[in-house]
């Protein structure tokens, strides 16, 4: 039988590179539950509803026709967000809306029905402490700001986006704090977690270090 794998970590730890890599090579899907708060945030600010108004965005949620698609796209609506979510903007407003206890407790139980066979790789931030308490394999995975955010430069350059480092930096620790201080199932590490520093490791190196733990923890 298929289990399922939590992996959890501030932003920019590379969760979501290693993710993809650890479901191909395991024959696993991999659900990037991050997304699903952006598009929370893109919805909202479509529509106009403002992050403080809770009730109205619970009954946005409820009407919202989101798919998680098995390749990794988001669909909103028909509409393919994938690219539209990943702005500077969008990524402090999904943190907004992350604060949200039922914004949080209706996109717990979407990732809760949609990996209830078994066999996904859930990153996010309360992964190991909330949606996969059972989880069999607990990842939690940091690095520096400082790495992060010189990571972030790089993809930002190849993308042709802005890439200034001060600027990346400081929105990358203002995001951290937020996600760290919010009183909803802040960031914070499982107990039952095994934590791996990526700051100076390659993602080959993460990877194998992950497919270890895996096997050690599964006999997979
Ligand atoms: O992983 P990401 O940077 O795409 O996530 C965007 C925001 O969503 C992040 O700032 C915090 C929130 N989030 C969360 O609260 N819980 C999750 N499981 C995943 C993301």
């Amino acid at each position: 039988m298929k289990f399922n794998i939590a992996i959890d970590g501030p932003s920019a730890a590379g969760k979501s590179t290693i993710a993809d890599i650890l479901a191909e090579r395991l024959g696993y899907n991999h659900l990037d539950t991050g997304a699903m708060y952006r598009a929370v945030a893109y919805q909202s600010l479509k529509k106009d509803i403002s992050t403080d108004d809770e009730e109205a965005i619970v009954r946005m949620i409820e009407d919202m026709d989101l798919e998680m698609t098995i390749d990794g796209r988001v669909i909103l609506e028909k509409e393919d967000i994938s690219d539209k979510i990943r702005t500077d903007e969008i990524s402090m407003r999904a943190s907004d809306v992350s604060k949200l206890a039922g914004c949080r407790k209706a996109l717990v139980a979407m990732q809760q029905r949609i990996c209830a066979e078994g066999g996904y790789i859930l990153d996010g931030r309360d992964i190991g402490t909330v949606v996969l308490k059972d989880a069999p394999v607990k990842i939690y995975m940091v690095a520096s700001a400082e790495a992060r955010a010189q990571r972030r430069v790089l993809q930002n350059k190849e993308k042709g986006l802005d890439a200034d480092y001060d600027k990346i930096l400081a929105d990358i620790q203002a995001r951290d704090y937020q996600d760290m201080h919010r009183e909803v199932s802040p960031l914070t590490k499982a107990e039952d977690a095994v934590e791996v520093d990526t700051s100076d490791m390659s993602i080959v190196e993460v990877v194998d270090w992950a497919l270890n733990l895996i096997k050690e923890k599964t006999g997979e």
